[in-house]
């Protein structure tokens, strides 16, 4: 729904102004043409995230991220394309005027847009309700002001009312257009039969879920007077837009401040989140009263990988939510524990306590998680041994989950030491339970392993791009600009094992990428073989197409037949497609520094590329074709060699003479060109 020609004056304004995007992330320094910081992408002390303001283009030497401003925003702040432009054009002061929807055009967008539409509505009404009518200021308000909330808080966390009478916002949204469907599937409105409909959220102070990236997704409705009967929270049912075990409340809110400190408190409610944030402590995030499941741990591991849960001091509640704790370890996070006074929660807590001191408390109070469990379990067990057994088994677990053998290994003694149990029977406790484990990841890890490889022929991708940097960073004139003899060789070494591991992955990478580039850089260009005139992007297309080729690499793939069947289409695809892999693709491809490759270099072309196009097109497709024809050829043998039954062996022997048959034929082109 954005204009076309405004996205691109986004993204180019965005590209040229690249250093100063990337600044708002990461503190840059200028080296040569070029400017370092440390990568917002990995964990790194000394910088190797470069900036190219020339190319408008980043690239990381050390995890092989890279990409334009566009492709940084998206990555870095989680956003879909469509938001990222939105985005830039704010940075950038371009204003995105999205077109005026006609009442067929809200009939085509799409089922997401709809409700998410719904419930942007329903934000705002709710927000009105509380701010613009008598009945939610003198009972919404008065409650949030009794809890302590200030104008601010209430506004940066979208805080709302729903109207006491059961159907008032329903009958304003079916007034304002909105359709009962959506309603419905949002859980906005409850219907029922014979037309009945009902408001889901009545006299409940709302709060809203917002999305990683800010969008309303649901809503938490809490009474105002808790009793015995009603629910204190009603909450949003599960939809298209809303999973609960994807979502971690607050981290909308938080994010940026995660990052800044790496990392993060965890409480339990709605309200601890947002106390602590108002007394000035904003990395807070919460697990909505349930303990975290894998996806929301990943999600928090995007940001930072140390977290600190904050306890009220109820025994019983601790002792439920150990279980909990052990997920976040397994998954490799640093946890820590804080128990705060007893009767306090952290919303109390940050209602009595500035940020200084509540900080102050907690550095001097978490302990390890480990610890905290076993003291914890210890007290449960007193002198009772069977309880004591499997006290120290289940603290056991717990150590398995670390990673890291030498805090294992102290671990191990401190629980020695509190249970008083021999070191070596722990171990022998915790030998048993690594094996089990190791068994059960097993199969996990083999299905990672060729996901793994997909993701290698990428990194291959991102070291090309590393190439047109090298170019520029070690030009002789400049000595500023030279990388030490060490970082380059580290980078060489970097760069050949991705190369050694995308050609495990797929054999034709190097041949496919050569030949992606020849098709994206010079696909209208006259190409003369064998006396027959056409362009090169025909020429390779009828290549590919007379071996029936398909590359197991998607995004050589999609990029093939996207520029095939719209040869015209911009290169900086970003206009042409919001699939971010074909995006970074292209780009590197056709970046225009880019080195001769490698290949060239072999056969001493020296020649501008441009010039010896007729000779290099068809030698590197040819050198595709001889690679796949002789894979052919080998599994084909094998067959031969292992068929038992004599009809077939005949068909494949014929088989296998054929293909001898073609691989002699691109020999001979090969040779022709090559000696
Ligand atoms: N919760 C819920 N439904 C309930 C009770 C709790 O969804 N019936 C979730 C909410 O996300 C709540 C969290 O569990 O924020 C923690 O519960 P609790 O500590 O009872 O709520 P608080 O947010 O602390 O609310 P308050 O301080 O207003 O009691
Ligand atoms: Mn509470």
């Amino acid at each position: 729904m954005i204009e076309r020609a405004v996205i691109d004056s986004i993204v180019e304004s965005a590209n040229s102004s690249i250093v100063d995007i990337i600044s708002d992330y990461v503190s840059l320094k200028k080296r040569g043409a070029n400017y370092i910081g440390c990568c917002p992408f990995h964990n790194e002390k000394t910088g190797s995230f470069t900036v190219s303001p020339a190319k408008g283009i980043y690239k990381c030497f050390g995890c092989g991220k890279a990409g334009n401003s566009l492709s940084f925003v998206m990555d870095h702040d989680h956003l879909t394309f469509v938001e990222a432009v939105k985005f830039l054009g704010k940075r950038v002061g371009i204003e995105v005027k999205e077109k005026e929807l006609t009442p067929e055009m809200k009939e085509a967008q799409s089922h997401r847009e709809s409700l998410s539409t719904v419930m942007e509505f329903a934000h705002k009404k709710f927000i009105s309700n509380l701010w613009d009518t008598d009945e939610g200021r003198v009972v919404g308000m008065a409650y949030f002001r009794h809890r302590g909330f200030t104008d601010n808080t209430i506004k940066e966390f979208g805080l709302g009312y729903s109207m006491q009478q059961h159907n008032a916002f329903t009958t304003d949204a079916l007034n304002a257009g909105y359709k009962i469907e959506y309603l419905s599937e949002t859980g906005l409105t409850i219907v029922g039969e014979n037309n009945y409909q009902a408001d889901r959220f009545w006299g409940r102070v709302m709060f809203p879920i917002h999305s990683i990236s800010g969008k309303i997704i649901a809503f938490g409705g809490r009474v105002m007077q808790t009793s015995a009967k009603t629910a204190k929270y009603l909450n949003s049912p599960e939809y298209e837009l809303y999973h609960k075990s994807d979502v971690v409340y607050g981290i909308f809110q938080a994010k940026n401040e995660i990052i800044r400190q790496d990392k993060c408190y965890l409480v339990e409610g709605y309200t601890d989140v947002i106390s602590m944030h108002q007394s000035g402590i904003t990395n807070v995030i919460a697990s909505c009263g349930t303990s975290l499941t894998t996806n929301q741990i990943k999600l928090i591991q995007r940001f930072t990988n140390n977290m600190t849960v904050l306890y009220d001091g109820d025994f019983a509640g601790i002792k439920a939510s150990l279980r909990g704790i052990d997920m976040i370890l397994k998954e490799g996070m640093n946890v820590k524990v804080l128990l705060l006074p007893d009767g306090e929660d952290p919303d109390s807590f940050a209602l009595k306590h500035t940020a200084e001191e509540f900080v102050e408390y907690i550095n001097s109070h978490q302990t390890d998680f480990i610890q905290f469990k076993a003291s914890v379990l210890l007290k449960d067990a007193e002198n009772d041994p069977q309880r004591k057994s499997a006290a120290v088994n289940s603290i056991v677990e717990s150590i398995a989950a670390v990673q890291d053998l030498i805090l294992r290994e102290y671990y191990v003694k401190e629980c020695a030491k509190l249970m008083d149990i021999r070191e070596d029977v722990i171990y022998q406790v915790l030998q048993k339970r690594v094996v089990a484990d190791a068994q059960r990841t097993a199969t996990e890890q083999h299905n990672q392993q060729v996901r793994q490889n997909l993701a290698n022929q990428q990194a291959k991708a991102r070291a090309s791009l590393a190439n047109s940097f090298q170019q520029t960073t070690v030009a002789p004139t400049n000595p500023d600009t030279t990388l030490s003899g060490l970082e380059q060789a580290a980078q060489n070494i970097a760069e050949q094992q991705q190369m050694e591991a995308a050609d495990f992955a797929n054999p034709y990478f190097r041949e496919e990428q050569e030949i992606l580039r020849f098709f994206l850089k010079y696909m209208h260009c006259e190409l003369s073989y064998n006396d027959k005139v056409s362009t090169v992007g025909a020429y390779i297309k009828e290549c590919l197409e007379c071996d029936n080729y398909k590359s197991l690499d998607p995004v050589f793939n999609s990029i093939f037949e996207f520029y095939t069947e719209k040869p015209d289409a911009p290169l900086n695809s970003y206009t042409a497609s919001s699939n971010l892999d074909m995006v970074k693709r292209v780009i590197e491809l056709t970046s225009d520094t880019i080195e001769l490759s490698k290949m060239h270099k072999r056969y001493g072309v020296i020649e501008p590329e441009e010039a010896s196009l007729d000779e290099l097109i068809p030698k590197t497709v040819s050198q595709l074709r001889y690679k796949y024809v002789q894979q052919t050829i080998n599994d084909l043998t094998q067959r031969i060699a292992s068929c038992t039954d004599s009809e077939q062996q005949e068909s494949l022997t014929r088989e296998y003479m054929n293909w001898l048959n073609v691989r002699k034929g691109i020999a001979s082109t090969l040779g022709e060109r090559m000696w």
